[in-house]
């Protein structure tokens, strides 16, 4: 594609890069900061999306939506230190979400344990990043027992396995967390009736255990979905924004256990992972087919998306990436962009009908249940990484500086 697009893309992307970082962000200059590279007019109206501030709740307009938005700044160290005194959080697994949520709570000083099976990999883990056996590292049980807030961050069909065993601990005082909706709301499947006494919610951040932690530890935040699901005391929703901060949220959006669940299976296999996997694969093939080398095919597909354009959506959305590109480049992408919708549309409600009737759970399920899944995700990975579209990648990564 145009050398000169690439340039000036790499230009704007370099002076982003050189610009002091913003740590500790308000969410009013988080709000500004978006809008600081836009013509103008995308100033003023970003501006204007700021429309309410209460504590502990902002009002912000989302292209004409207006939603709560709840944020770090509003849950000072000391104020969650002082909200949680008399709790102690159990976190039940160690998996991505369990390790990152795990030591974030730890380093916020606040009194957490972790529960997982004994001389399990999980177990391992716990004990290299510090947590000790008999203080704050249990097997479930008994971390279940201890815990007056019980984080369920097992995975989702482990979650369902072990209901019957933890379903009759979580006895009536304690709070039930989930960082995705898939147990209670396809409760059909899964089993997971929770019990009627105790208020249930969910913290789910938007992104890998592995993120939630290195955001954490820059002294930023992962954005998170929150829900409440059931309502005993009346705090449900103050508790859930509470550990929303704890676990390393910067911004909280309201949603419920339902759409948490809907939205998230189906961004994972549309855009976020499946969708992009397939069009990766289906414009890398025709290169190949059209007689063009694996190094060409792969700059063009994966290399030049990764590297040079998709930060730039990231940075400043779709137009600015536009903007940063040539006028052959964006004259034909705009062009093309309307027949993609159009082709994908029906494909992407064929998706969400797939996720919402429950079609998409039972076949994790199914999967997850099998003995050998690990085994069997393995071979699946190993196919992945073979395909000559990813061999060729390995190689065009070696050349990167920081590889040579
Ligand atoms: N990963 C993400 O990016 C992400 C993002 C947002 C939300 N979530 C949600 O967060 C929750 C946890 O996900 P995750 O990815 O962190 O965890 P995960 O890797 O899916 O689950 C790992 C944990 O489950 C335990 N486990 C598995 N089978 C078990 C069994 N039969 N009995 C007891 N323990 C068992 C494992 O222990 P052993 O090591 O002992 O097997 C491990 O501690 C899920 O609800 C997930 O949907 C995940």
């Amino acid at each position: 594609m145009a050398s000169q697009r690439s340039s000036r893309a790499l230009r704007l992307a370099l002076r982003q890069a050189s610009a002091p970082r913003v740590q500790q962000r308000t969410f009013v200059s988080a709000v500004n900061a978006a809008s600081r590279p836009s013509l103008q007019t995308a100033q003023k109206s970003a501006a204007s999306a700021f429309v309410q501030q209460t504590r502990g709740a902002k009002t912000v307009d989302f292209a004409g939506d207006k939603e709560k938005v709840f944020e770090r700044a509003d849950w000072p160290r000391e104020k969650l230190l002082d909200y949680f005194k008399n709790d102690t959080l159990a976190l039940i697994g160690y998996g991505s979400q369990g390790h990152g949520q795990g030591l974030n709570l730890r380093d916020n000083g606040l009194n957490v344990i972790v529960g997982v099976r004994k001389g399990g990999h999980s177990w391992k883990e716990a004990e290299q990043d510090g947590w000790v056996p008999g203080t704050n590292l249990f097997d479930i049980d008994e971390a279940i027992g201890k815990g007056t807030i019980i984080m369920n961050l097992l995975s989702d069909a482990a979650q369902s396995e072990t209901w019957p065993h933890i379903k009759p601990m979580l006895t009536k005082g304690k709070t039930l967390y989930f960082s995705h909706g898939f147990s209670p709301v396809f409760r059909d499947q899964t089993k997971v009736e929770v019990p009627t006494d105790i208020d249930v919610i969910l913290v789910a951040p938007k992104g890998s255990g592995r993120t939630v932690r290195t955001l954490f530890r820059e002294g930023r935040g992962i954005n998170s979905s929150i829900a409440v699901f059931q309502d005993v005391t009346g705090k449900a929703e103050e508790k859930a924004i509470a550990l929303g901060v704890a676990v390393g949220s910067g911004y909280m959006y309201k949603t419920t256990f339902e759409k948490e669940v809907y939205s998230d299976l189906y961004g994972e296999r549309g855009c976020l992972m499946g969708g992009i996997h397939g069009m990766f694969l289906a414009q890398y093939e025709v290169l190949r087919e059209r007689g063009h080398s694996p190094s060409e095919a792969f700059n063009e597909t994966v290399e030049e998306a990764t590297q040079s354009l998709y930060p730039l959506i990231g940075q400043n959305g779709m137009d600015y990436m536009y903007a940063a590109c040539s006028t052959t480049a964006r004259r034909g992408a705009i062009d093309w962009s309307k027949r993609f919708k159009e082709t994908l549309k029906p494909v992407f409600e064929e998706l969400y009908e797939s996720v919402k009737s429950g079609k998409e759970t039972q076949r994790t399920m199914e999967y997850a249940g099998r003995p050998d899944y690990r085994e069997a995700f393995e071979k699946e990975m190993e196919e992945i990484r073979e395909l000559e579209i990813w061999r060729a990648g390995k190689a065009v990564r070696s050349l990167r500086p920081e590889n040579v």
